[in-house]
């Protein structure tokens, strides 16, 4: 299966839940099928249970990427990064979104439901789509990183 057509996989906490709401209609109207993780509404979780989830999804498949959205972004982030093989990005603006593709390969995109709005969040996710790695000298970077392993 290409990437194209392997499901972008999404979560979320309560603090991101309507925004992960609106990700999702925007893949699935550019005919991106979506895995929803969840959480499916307001009620409190723990952001590391759902990070977790779409984390290890993510470094099992090949050519897997995700989505992952709390409050700042910030813990989603932290947690994505413990997995050996998760390169997440947090990206609250276009230009970093760009550059986490271009020379970081992000495979997962993160985001803060109360940082930014959908507007500027949909722009952000067809930037990451959009970009292509550059890979050369980034892939050997990329590299030494894997080296670390899972949590160092
Ligand atoms: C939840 O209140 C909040 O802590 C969470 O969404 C996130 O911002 C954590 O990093």
């Amino acid at each position: 299966m290409d990437q194209e057509n392997t499901p972008i996989i999404i979560g979320c906490d309560h603090a991101a839940y309507g925004l992960k709401d609106r990700v999702k209609a925007h893949l699935e109207e550019k005919g991106i099928p979506v895995e929803d993780k969840g959480t499916f509404g307001p009620a409190s979780v723990n952001y590391v249970d759902y990070g977790a989830m779409v984390a290890k999804a993510v470094a099992r498949g090949t050519d897997k990427r995700g989505i992952l959205l709390c409050g700042t972004g910030i813990g989603m982030s932290m947690t994505a990064n413990r997995f050996t093989g998760v390169r997440a990005a947090l990206c609250n603006d276009l230009f970093s979104a760009i550059m986490a593709k271009k020379h970081n390969n992000a495979n997962i995109l993160v985001m803060g439901g109360r940082v930014i709005g959908d507007v500027l969040a949909i722009g952000i996710v067809d930037a990451w789509l959009e970009t292509e790695f550059e890979g050369g000298r980034h892939q050997e970077r990329i590299h030494t990183m894997d080296q670390f392993g899972s949590k160092g």
